[in-house]
């Protein structure tokens, strides 16, 4: 059964505010560079307007607003303004197609964050809508913190806003206290005022802009404001790609987003935000499609619909087989197989027993280790593979010296020496590697954690790191020594090896 009510397809317009709400999320801050790049993935992606930036807000805000605006991208541009004309100004500097008027509706807003009174309040939005309009440019109108509103008040500003020629209803849900059923129950009273199209603006303090912003669609919304990986002040807003694959999956809604590139979108702003998403995100955490337990991967190798909702390739994913105490033989047995290591029956219930007991000693098993005790099992067959391997290192560092590292390694077989300096002995040696190994293919550490060091200074240090390719396939490997250099080095090289391995095993099947 789909939420889906009418068998009319509805098509619901996606206003991204990544590059504004989503640049407010505390620790963000995003160079004119990483913006244009972003603007033009959201672009790609779909997205009918790109809410750009703030231009009053600075100079440097002023000039990226017009910089992307100049790209001619498929989507709208749009600048966001406060209800004054001087603001409006500097977004119609801007060149945008869209300026989106904000003024605070609340009592509490109204007092405390602009000490004006409702008349001014409603003084102030007729003016900047007129004043936009007056310059021909399109105005969509947000009564800021709409949710904690008196709806007489609320309900005659929007009336007003209409009469001044807005173009479209924003409903912030500006400290995200809504639920679906008042949601639903807000948009119903102003659409007896107002006849012009509605859009939501929910945040995620309680973790229901999602919900809240398709029980507004429920109510006749027609436009989602929403952000990548859910970015945003504070909790953020609603993420875009929930919204989107929820619309088109359960309730069979169109939207204009390539559902396909929403993964690398994700990864994109992930990286140039330095906001990690977490593990269990839905659509474009790194589990989303991965499945450890027997039951579950066994499940889904015969029959993916047994325990996946969607196809992952509708997002741009991959389903991922984890080795873990709570897998099965089937999925070891398929994990191995994907990096083209075929085991007897023999071999590959011996691996399956010694991933469990790895597993009930509370250990992570990473595809590193799976790898050890696979090469293990099978008498070393595994480690012949081995394209990267280490000959040498040496490192310094001190006080006064710029930590430096030189790696020799073979790839393929071949001697290849490396220098780099680095933050510190470790970044250093990192980096090194990386200079060498992408001669081979790019593969970037996308997580590094130094897990457990228990005891003294001769402690033994476990490091967990987690390579990605360019097409986003995320490897785990540990390693742990009481060396932190040599942990990481032999932790980032079984890393890379497992990646090299994989990729070339894949295009040897896909060769014609
Ligand atoms: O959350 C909010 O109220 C906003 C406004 C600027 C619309 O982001
Ligand atoms: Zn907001």
């Amino acid at each position: 059964m789909t939420a889906a009510s009418t068998t009319q397809t509805r098509t619901i317009r996606i206003l991204d505010t990544t590059l504004r709400d989503g640049e407010q999320t505390p620790g963000v801050s995003l160079t004119t560079d990483d913006k244009i790049e972003i603007a033009q993935q959201l672009s790609k992606l779909g997205v009918d307007i790109i809410e750009a930036g703030f231009p009053s807000s600075s100079e440097g805000e002023k000039r990226v607003v017009r910089d992307i605006a100049k790209l001619g991208l498929t989507s709208e541009i749009c600048a966001l303004s406060r209800a004054k004309r001087s603001d409006i100004d500097a977004a119609l500097d801007c060149d945008v197609d869209l300026i989106h008027v904000f003024i605070p509706t609340s009592p509490v807003q109204m007092k405390y964050a602009v000490n004006l009174t409702p008349e001014q309040v409603l003084e102030s939005a007729v003016d900047s809508i007129e004043y936009v309009k007056k310059h021909g440019v399109k105005c969509e109108f947000s009564p800021m913190d709409a949710t904690r509103s008196e709806l007489p008040f609320i309900k005659q500003i929007c009336q007003a806003a209409q009469t001044a020629g807005m173009d479209s209803l924003n409903v912030p849900d500006t400290v995200g206290i809504m639920i679906p059923k008042t949601t639903t129950q807000l948009i119903a009273e102003l659409k007896t005022v107002v006849s012009v199209p509605l859009s939501i603006h929910c945040h995620d303090d309680f973790g229901l802009a999602v919900a809240n912003s398709l029980a507004a669609v429920e109510a006749g919304a027609s436009q989602i404001h929403t952000a990548v990986n859910g970015l945003g002040e504070r909790a953020g807003n609603a993420a875009l790609e929930e919204v989107v694959t929820t619309l088109h999956v359960v309730y069979q809604y169109k939207t204009n987003i390539n559902t396909r590139l929403l993964y690398n979108t994700s990864r994109l702003v992930s990286s140039l935000t330095g906001i990690q998403v977490q593990a269990n995100k839905a659509i474009v955490g790194e589990n989303a499609f991965a499945h450890e337990s027997g039951i579950h991967t066994r499940g889904v190798t015969e029959q993916p619909l047994t325990f996946e909702p969607i196809n992952p390739e509708l997002v741009g994913r991959t389903r991922k087989l984890v080795a873990g105490k709570l897998a099965g033989t089937r999925g070891i047995q398929a994990t191995l197989t994907e990096i083209g290591i075929n085991p007897t029956e023999e071999q590959l219930n011996e691996i399956v027993k010694r991933v469990k007991d790895l597993g009930d000693k509370g250990k992570l098993v990473t595809d590193a280790d799976l790898l050890a005790l696979t090469s293990a099992v099978m008498g070393e067959v595994i480690g012949e593979q081995k394209i990267v391997d280490l000959c040498d290192l040496a490192v310094i560092t001190g006080i006064k010296v710029i930590p430096t590292a030189s790696v020799r390694l073979t790839l393929d077989g071949k001697e290849y020496i490396a220098s780099e300096t680095g933050v510190g002995p470790v970044d250093a040696v990192l980096k090194a590697i990386s200079k060498l190994t992408n001669n081979l293919e790019k593969i970037r550490i996308s997580e590094y954690r130094l897990e457990a060091i228990t005891g003294g200074s001769n402690a033994v240090a476990e490091v967990i790191i987690k390579v990605e390719d360019e097409k986003g396939n995320i490897i785990s490997a540990r390693a742990a020594r009481e060396d932190i250099v040599m942990a990481s080095v032999e932790a980032m090289i079984n890393g890379i090896n497992k990646c090299l391995l994989k990729n070339r095993s894949t295009k040897q099947e896909t060769k014609p």
